[in-house]
């Protein structure tokens, strides 16, 4: 049976090795901890479909390696990506540090109008936290960023990250912000029940975004 759904966004998960990119996917996907998790090599994919605000949308996620010697190929990962989740890990100052490099990038590469949300990870681990809630969420306000401390290990708004992400999208496609039909928006209607006969030539409906490898799927 096919699945039916409103909307498709492209989103992508970036920041620095060990932060718990994988892991938070993991969580998102499957809701369980992934306790062995190693190091991505590559790009990982995974998809799932949600509900915001009573319309369906697929998100098709892309996770990539945040180890340095897979930055070219993580790169050409962004284009097109409607969303975009970059985290760190409160319990690691050198995550936080880099993660302007991170922003920098994914404003460059990804869909113009990129809506990122910045993940303070490893929220269960605060006895050993090394950047404080304060500084990071002055840092997301001042460079319009939305903001969310999460734990992969408890579930902890893992689920909100993404669902805060896509309803941001949401609401900028319903006020004509960002425009679906625009060519590497990172957004596609999805399947029309047949009964309709939608003429759908000329737009992008039904078109899934096709990657240049998958090199794990979950
Ligand atoms: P790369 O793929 O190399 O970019 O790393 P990544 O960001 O995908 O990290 P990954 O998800 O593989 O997690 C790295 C380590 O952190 C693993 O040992 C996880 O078990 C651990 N970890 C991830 N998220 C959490 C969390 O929320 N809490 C705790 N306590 N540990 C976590
Ligand atoms: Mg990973």
């Amino acid at each position: 049976m096919s699945e039916s759904y409103d909307y498709l966004f492209k989103f992508l998960v970036i920041g620095n090795a060990g932060a718990g990119k994988s892991c938070l996917l993991h969580q998102f996907i499957e809701n369980k901890f992934k306790e062995d998790s190693s190091h991505t090599i590559g790009v990982e994919f995974g998809s799932k479909i949600i509900n915001v605000g009573g319309k369906s949308v697929k998100l098709q996620i892309w996770d990539t390696a945040g180890q340095e010697r897979f930055r070219s190929v993580t790169k050409s990962y962004y284009r097109g990506a409607a969303g975009a989740l970059l985290v760190y890990d409160i319990t690691s100052r050198d995550s936080f540090n880099v993660v302007s490099t991170w922003l920098r990038d994914a404003r460059l590469l990804a869909s113009p109008g990129v809506v990122i949300l910045l993940i303070g990870n490893k929220k269960d681990l605060d006895v050993e936290r090394q950047v404080t809630f304060i500084e990071a969420s002055q840092f997301a306000q001042e460079n319009e960023l939305m903001f969310l401390e999460t734990s992969a290990k408890t579930g902890e708004s893992v689920e909100e990250s993404f669902l805060k992400c896509s309803k941001t999208i949401l609401a900028k496609i319903e006020s004509g912000e960002l425009d679906p039909d625009r060519t590497g928006s990172g957004i596609q209607y999805g399947s029309q029940p047949k009964t309709l006969n939608v003429n759908t030539s000329g737009d992008n409906r039904n078109k899934l975004f096709t990657p240049d490898c998958i090199c794990n799927t979950y």
